[in-house]
């Protein structure tokens, strides 16, 4: 069984975390999810991966934050970021060649790279008067939002839209995307190791 390791962020809601885990115990994506890794223990993401059962590693940025993140990753085949705001170190990078993802919520490149996160995302989408939006997942390297794009799904920006509408319709595709993009690679195993 294809082994997951998923990060999340410091104020995550976790539901791209969530709708991985529940794609896994319904049989709709062949892995399980190892680890959900958290810089702490208070954010409702967290709490999220409790009820589900889920192995939970807290992780604070520290002086011997890569060593941790690789002991908390031991054993795992994919890394899922899944609202992890930071770079990961080259070490874990290294450790992970072209099986890191990463689920931005926009269709990069477009939109995308460093502060370009949460709601400051869906404001400037709808600045840029963009038809439509939608939401990417790439591989990660070492520059954010800059890995090779998997997978994109779009979603209409209507008239009217405010941030958080389009937040939740972007929202939406995320948690298809994912699962999808996950299925594909699993699915196909040599070609994501290229
Ligand atoms: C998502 O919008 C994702 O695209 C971005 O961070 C957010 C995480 O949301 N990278 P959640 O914690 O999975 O609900």
């Amino acid at each position: 069984m294809v082994r997951l390791g998923i990060l999340i962020g410091p104020k995550g809601r976790g539901s791209n975390m969530a709708s991985i885990a529940d794609a896994c115990a319904e049989g709709r994506l062949d892995a399980e999810v190892a680890v959900v890794i958290a810089p702490n223990d208070s954010s409702p993401g967290v709490e999220t991966a409790y009820s589900k059962n889920l192995k939970v590693a807290v992780v604070p940025p520290s002086e011997d934050y890569a060593k941790n993140l690789l002991e908390a990753l031991r054993g795992v085949d994919y890394v899922c970021l899944a609202g992890y705001l930071r770079l990961l170190p080259a070490e874990v990078l290294r450790q992970f060649p072209n099986r890191i993802l990463n689920i931005h919520p926009a269709l990069l490149p477009e939109f995308g790279g460093k502060g370009m996160y949460g709601m400051r995302v869906h404001e400037t989408v709808l600045a840029a008067g963009s038809k439509e939006s939608g939401c990417t997942v790439h591989l990660v390297n070492e520059e954010y939002d800059k890995g090779e794009i998997l997978l994109q799904r779009r979603c209409p920006v209507l008239p009217g839209d405010t941030p958080e509408d389009l937040a939740v319709r972007v929202l939406k595709e995320e948690h298809q995307a994912y699962v999808q993009a996950l299925n594909e690679l699993i699915h196909d195993r040599v070609d994501s190791r290229r």
